[in-house]
């Protein structure tokens, strides 16, 4: 079969309608449910951008609280998660861990085959729960320490903190941690929630889509990117070698990490927002290595707009950002998943509520038709 157009990547292609977020183009910005994403983050917690994304409205105080009590409870892991954290070689990368525990996660739910509405809200609440609790566990155990309980007195991003580290660090960190969250939270038809309409749109579970959508986020030239960056960084090493490295890089056509953007191609709307909270963070740090970092940052930034006219995008500053909170560079993407789980299980509803199997053709390119020859004996 041939198609006449192709469109490879699927660049340009309008496939559904969504209600959740879209990029306005003229002013280059982002909104969940037609709040610009900027002034969530300046304005609202995560929690109540969470609630927004799945109910399509801010919650007014009565629900925040119950919705933050009932995200606190189902904090708690079951042995058997602590188990499988346990048992998995700490030599993997901690996405392989968090798409394997939401996998257990799916098959020991009783209720995984209920793809009802409020059945699949209660999952997603679970999971933006207990996720955090996975890559808290799993980011300490490889640095050798216990896990730390979850603290139900704490809200989500403070909670967070005080089981990777067993404290809360300053507000004006948990707050930069805030703000990533909010800013990574929902994206539109990006790859990893596409993967996760697709896997739905078979009329699968939620817990496949949500691994699905894992595994596609893991990837350098998405989530992964988050982590890549801070690789690169490190691959430079000083301010004085950015500009040389960046020839180098461009010149064997490598792909600079935290750069470029399928939609955005005039800069990244969150960026700013991430920028300045990141350089907050650099400020409070008034430490060497931070400011020596900082310095390579705007370097290589600088030079890759000069060469190429290219803006960073969303993982750039939030790269940069996680490290200075002290958190280890491969979980990185994981802080992404704890956040875009949101956007994903919204998309999720949406897809199941008017769905269409999504199921695209290609031009084939292979071997004409032709006989098969006798077996070999
Ligand atoms: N480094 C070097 N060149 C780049 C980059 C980059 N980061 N991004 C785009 N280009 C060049 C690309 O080589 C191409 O040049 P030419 O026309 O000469 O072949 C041109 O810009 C157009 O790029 P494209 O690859 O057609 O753009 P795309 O929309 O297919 O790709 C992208 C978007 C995000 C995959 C790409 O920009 C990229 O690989 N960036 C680095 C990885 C990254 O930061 N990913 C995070 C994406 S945003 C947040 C998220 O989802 O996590």
């Amino acid at each position: 079969m041939t198609t006449s157009a192709i469109h490879r990547g699927l660049a340009g292609v309008v496939v559904d309608t969504t209600e959740i977020s879209t990029v306005i183009e003229e002013t280059n910005s982002l909104t969940y449910r037609g709040y610009p994403v900027q002034d969530l983050a300046a304005r609202r917690s995560f929690e109540e951008v969470a609630y927004l994304l799945w109910h399509g409205e801010l919650p007014d105080a009565d629900r925040l609280r119950e919705f933050r009590a009932r995200e606190r409870a189902l904090r708690p892991l079951d042995r058997s998660l602590s188990e499988l954290l346990a048992r998995l070689p700490a030599t993997c990368h901690p996405m392989d861990v968090l798409r394997t525990a939401v996998s257990l996660l799916g098959a020991e739910d009783p209720a995984e085959d209920d793809g009802s509405p409020a059945a699949n809200r209660a999952k997603s609440l679970a999971l933006l729960a207990r996720l955090p609790v996975v890559v808290a566990a799993d980011h300490r155990r490889r640095r050798g320490l216990d896990p730390v309980r979850p603290d139900p007195e704490l809200g989500y991003a403070e909670n967070f903190f005080h089981m990777c580290f067993g404290t809360v660090p300053a507000p004006e960190v948990v707050r930069c941690f805030e703000v990533s969250l909010i800013l990574y939270a929902e994206h539109s038809f990006n790859a990893s929630t596409f993967t996760a309409r697709v896997v739905t749109s078979t009329l699968s579970d939620l817990y496949s889509a949500v691994t699905a959508a894992i595994g596609a986020l893991k990837g350098p030239l998405h989530g992964g990117a988050n982590e890549a960056v801070m690789h690169m960084l490190e691959e430079i090493g000083s301010p004085e070698r950015a500009e040389t490295w960046l020839d180098e890089a461009l010149a064997a056509k490598r792909k600079i990490m935290g750069f470029g953007h399928r939609v955005y191609k005039h800069g990244d709307s969150r960026v700013p927002l991430m920028q300045e909270a990141t350089d907050r963070l650099v400020a409070r740090a008034a430490d060497p290595e931070a400011t020596r970092l900082a310095t390579l940052h705007a370097a290589l930034r600088q030079a890759m707009l000069s060469r190429k006219g290219i803006h960073p995008n969303l993982d750039y500053p939030a790269g940069l950002a996680y490290h200075l909170m002290g958190f280890d560079t491969p979980a990185f993407t994981p802080l992404f998943v704890m956040s875009r789980i949101t956007g994903w299980t919204a998309h999720i509803t949406e897809q199941l509520a008017h769905n269409a199997l999504i199921r695209p053709l290609a031009s084939y390119a292979g071997p004409a038709q032709r006989p098969v020859p006798a077996a070999v004996r």
